[in-house]
């Protein structure tokens, strides 16, 4: 797509979120590498509290805590005022001059309230393109319980696995663990069903453990996920990236540093006791071909759109590939998976953003070309 004048893109980072450090990670590396000559840039922050914040520094007064180093702003959910407005402190009113002009917004933001459609609805509402997945994609990618029917009736592979709501297990507990025992077995992973970075994921061998995960997941969710584990699991991704016709990148692997690719595997353990990553993967022609072919079902099962990293699970002891989750926002640092795969196959960092922001702009063409309103016998 060539373009005339430079595109004025919003970058929105922090959230009310577990993993709002990570997004201020990831949305420095972003912002570090947008070509000036063809983009404006206007950060975009959201507190802890959920509070926006626009013009001075943002990104400094998130990282540091100090709110005087930028100012109160907003995205209203209305087409006709389009852009950030300033939102004047104390009174609670609204400035009508806006704060700046936006053609497209990145959303670098991780986990609950950014990741799982809720701010993709604001910015439908506002009638601004966006980066990455809609509102249906993004909330199906984050429970991991409809995820996975939405994969079974595609007849796409994942693990066994027994949703528990936490009303009924903490009302007859008992009967819980027997139907899981029933259906399952050991050993399983006990998971919050909306949730990220494996918090309130746990590993469990028997009746004891299970009770101790279900009660540790419950105190996250509503909705719980017991699944079978994946017997010497393997942790293979994949970037995928596009909105009608997307395209794999080649396979990563993560050789995770505890039993499993738990919270501290992922951000505790740093140095020589890191997890590592693996570049491309070390799988046959032929795995790596099903692999990525696999992962461009899946993204298209969700009706996914701009980007998403698709995680698989591979047994090394029976060889069976098993899809086990979706995420619409990676991480994002220029030494994340998700870039770092489609550098391998390819793609810069800098030439990525590109991609990314004309498949928004493309997108969103796409959307206003439909008409919302019905013309009875216009059509017969
Ligand atoms: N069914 C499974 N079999 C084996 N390992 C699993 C299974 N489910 C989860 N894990 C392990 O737990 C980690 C976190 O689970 P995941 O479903 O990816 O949650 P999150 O969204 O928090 O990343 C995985 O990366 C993997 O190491
Ligand atoms: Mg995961």
């Amino acid at each position: 797509m060539r373009r005339e004048k430079k595109v004025r893109v919003g970058v929105v980072f922090g959230g009310r979120s577990g993993e709002h450090e990570v997004s201020l990670m990831s949305a420095r590396s972003v912002v570090g590498a947008m070509d000036p000559h063809k983009y404006d840039v206007v950060p975009v922050g959201i507190t802890k509290d959920g509070q926006w914040i626009a013009a001075g520094d943002p990104m400094r007064a998130l990282a540091s805590g100090d709110a005087s180093l930028s100012q109160p702003a907003a995205i209203l959910g209305d087409p006709s005022r389009r852009g950030l407005v300033r939102l004047e402190e104390g009174t609670q009113a609204i400035e009508t001059a806006s704060l700046a002009e936006i053609d497209v917004i990145f959303p670098v933001l991780h986990g609950p309230y950014g990741e799982d459609g809720t701010v993709q609805g604001l910015l439908e509402l506002a009638g601004i393109p966006y980066v990455g997945a809609g509102v249906l994609a993004s909330a199906l990618a984050m429970d991991k319980i409809v995820f996975k029917d939405v994969m079974v009736a595609k007849g796409l592979p994942v693990a066994p696995g027994v949703a528990v709501m936490r009303k009924a297990w903490k009302a007859s507990p008992d009967e819980v663990l027997d139907r899981i025992e029933a259906e399952l077995g050991y050993p399983v992973f006990v998971k919050p069903a909306n949730l990220g970075s494996s918090v309130g994921v746990s590993k469990c061998h028997d009746r004891a453990g299970l009770a101790r995960g279900l009660a540790d997941a419950a105190t996250y969710d509503r909705k719980l996920l017991v699944e079978a584990a994946v017997p010497e699991a393997r942790e293979i991704e994949v970037s995928v990236l596009g909105n009608d016709d997307p395209i794999a990148s080649l396979p990563g692997e993560i050789l995770p540093s505890r039993e499993f690719y738990s919270y501290a595997a992922k951000y505790l353990d740093t140095g020589e006791d890191a997890s590592g990553l693996l570049i491309p993967a070390p799988l046959s022609p032929q795995m790596t071909e099903r692999v990525r072919e696999l992962a461009v079902q899946v993204y298209r099962a969700i009706d996914c759109a701009g980007m998403a990293r698709v995680d698989f699970l591979l047994s090394g002891k029976t060889g069976a590939l098993i899809v086990n989750e979706v995420n619409t926002i990676p991480g994002f640092t220029s030494i994340s998976m998700y870039p770092k795969l489609w550098e391998a196959s390819g793609m810069s960092y800098a030439e990525l953003i590109d991609r990314l922001i004309d498949l928004a702009l493309e997108r969103h063409a796409d959307r206003v070309q439909c008409k919302t309103s019905y013309e009875p016998g216009a059509a017969e």
